[in-house]
C-alpha cells in the first residue's frame, strides 16, 4: 500500500460550488484506505438551498468542522476564516491541504496552511480573467502562487501560470472535476444521451409547468453584475424583451434578491408575465432543469463549463470569462450585459441557430483519479 498509515489531507469548501468539485475528490479518495480526509465547512455559505442540499443530495459526509463564518465585507469574510482554521490546522496537522475554486474561503485556507508550512493543493489552478477588479481573480492570483500543487482544468491556465512563473514541475493538467461530478450523477452519459431517465428530469418539468426546450434560464449573482444599479438594470430589461418570447426561469441567488430589493428594481421582476423567480435549487434539479433549456444566460464560472458538456447553448452576461475553452470549443458565448447584443443572440437561438461545441480534453470524468494518483505518488516518495 502507498500511503502510510493515516494520511490526514484537509479538505476546505465554503460556497455552494466548491462541495460540488470536493465530491468526487472525497470519493476517489475513498480507494486510498489510509487517507483520513477532513472536511472543513468554513460557512460562507450557509442557507439550506446554497449549502446542506448539496450535502444531502451528493452524500457528501458531515464536515468535521464547520468555522460558521457567514457574510461578510470580503476582509472580514476572510479574516474570519483565515483566525478560526488557524488552530484547527494546528491541532490536526494534516499533511496536505486541497482548496478549490475562486472564493473566499480558497484563499483564506491557502494562506493559513502556506503560513504554517502545509503544503496546498489547488484544484481549478491557472484560470484567469485578467480583470483585477473581480474579487474571484484576486482570490485565483494569490491562491497559485502560495500553492505547491496546481491542478488546472483547461490548457490556457497551464500557460498562464508558466507565464507568471511557477515552476513546470509544480503544474498538472488534470481535467475538469466539476464535470466528474456532472457524469458520476449520471444525469447522461459521456455520449450526451440522458441516462437517468430520470424522474428528477421530469418532475422539475411537472413541478414548473414547462416543457421540454420551450425555456430558458439564467443565474445572477457576480458581483459586478448585480452590486451596480445600471447594470442589474440593464439587465432586467433585456430579460423584459426575451420573456415576450420565451419563458425565463430564474434561480435566483440571495444575493441578487438582496440587491434587487436594494435598488427598488425587484418589482419590476413581477411585472414580467414570463419571467419565473424561484429559490435558488439543488444540484441534480438545476442540472436537470439546465439539461431541457433552449438556453441558459448567466454569469457563473461552473455553468459555462456544464453547459459546454451538456451540448446547451450558453450566453454568459460578462465581459470576459477565466474559461476561454468553453468558448473556443464549447457551447459558450460572451455577450457582455449589452441589451441589444443578448437580444440578437437569444433570437439566433430561438430561430435554430446556435453554437455547437465539443467536450474539452479531459473532462471525461476523471479528474479526481489523475489528481489522487499525482499525491500518491507524492506521498509514497516521502515529499511530504
Ligand atoms: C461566492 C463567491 C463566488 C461564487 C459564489 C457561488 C467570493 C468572493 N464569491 O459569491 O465566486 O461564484 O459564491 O455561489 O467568494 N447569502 C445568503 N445565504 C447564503 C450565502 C450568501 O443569503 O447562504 C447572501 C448574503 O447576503 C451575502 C451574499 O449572499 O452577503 C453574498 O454571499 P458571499 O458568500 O459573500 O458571496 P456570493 O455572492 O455567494
Amino acid at each position: 500500500m502507498a500511503f502510510k498509515p493515516k494520511t490526514k489531507i484537509m479538505y476546505i469548501g465554503g460556497a455552494r460550488p466548491n462541495f460540488i468539485k470536493i465530491f468526487p475528490l472525497m470519493e476517489e479518495a475513498r480507494k486510498w484506505e489510509r487517507i483520513k480526509p477532513i472536511l472543513v465547512h468554513t460557512g460562507q455559505h450557509y442557507d439550506f438551498e446554497m449549502s446542506k442540499i448539496f450535502f444531502e443530495e451528493l452524500k457528501i459526509p458531515k464536515p468535521d468542522y464547520n468555522l460558521g463564518v457567514g457574510s461578510g465585507s470580503h476582509t472580514i469574510q476572510t479574516a474570519k476564516i483565515m483566525e478560526r482554521l488557524e488552530p484547527i490546522l494546528l491541532k490536526e496537522k494534516p499533511k496536505l491541504v486541497i482548496v478549490v475554486g475562486d472564493v473566499n474561503s480558497t484563499l483564506a485556507g491557502a494562506l493559513v496552511a502556506a503560513k504554517l508550512h502545509i503544503p496546498v493543493a489547488h484544484i481549478e489552478a491557472g484560470l484567469r480573467s485578467f480583470d483585477k477588479r473581480m474579487p474571484e481573480e484576486i482570490n485565483r492570483l494569490l491562491t497559485d502562487h502560495i500553492s505547491d500543487y496546481l491542478f488546472a482544468s483547461e490548457s490556457s491556465a497551464v500557460q498562464n501560470l508558466l507565464k507568471e512563473g511557477i515552476e513546470r514541475k509544480k503544474i498538472f493538467f488534470v481535467g475538469n472535476v466539476m464535470i466528474d461530478t456532472l457524469l458520476k450523477s449520471k444525469v447522461l452519459d459521456a455520449k450526451r444521451t440522458p441516462r437517468r431517465v430520470a424522474s428528477q428530469k421530469s418532475k422539475i418539468l411537472e413541478k414548473l409547468r414547462l416543457k421540454k426546450k420551450e425555456y430558458g434560464v439564467l443565474t445572477l449573482h457576480r458581483s459586478e453584475n448585480v452590486d451596480n444599479r445600471n447594470v442589474l438594470k440593464e439587465i432586467l430589461e433585456t430579460i423584459e424583451e426575451i420573456q415576450k418570447k420565451i419563458k425565463i426561469i430564474w434561480p435566483i441567488h440571495p444575493r441578487a434578491k438582496k440587491q434587487l430589493k436594494k435598488f427598488n428594481l425587484f418589482d419590476k421582476t413581477r411585472e414580467m408575465e414570463n419571467l419565473v423567480l424561484i429559490k435558488p435549487l439543488g444540484y441534480l434539479e438545476m442540472l436537470s432543469l439546465n439539461i431541457q433549456a433552449k438556453f441558459v444566460l448567466t454569469d457563473s464560472g461552473g455553468i459555462q463549463e456544464e453547459t459546454t458538456v451538456l451540448g446547451i447553448p450558453c450566453l454568459t452576461l460578462r465581459e470576459n470569462t477565466e474559461r476561454p475553452i468553453t468558448v473556443t470549443e464549447g457551447t459558450n458565448l460572451i455577450v457582455r450585459t449589452k441589451k441589444r447584443r443578448i437580444i440578437l443572440e437569444t433570437s439566433k437561438i430561438l430561430r435554430g441557430d446556435s453554437k455547437k461545441g465539443r467536450i474539452p480534453r479531459y473532462w471525461d470524468g476523471k479528474a479526481s483519479q489523475r489528481i489522487l494518483k499525482i499525491l500518491n505518488r507524492t506521498i509514497k516518495y516521502g515529499r511530504f
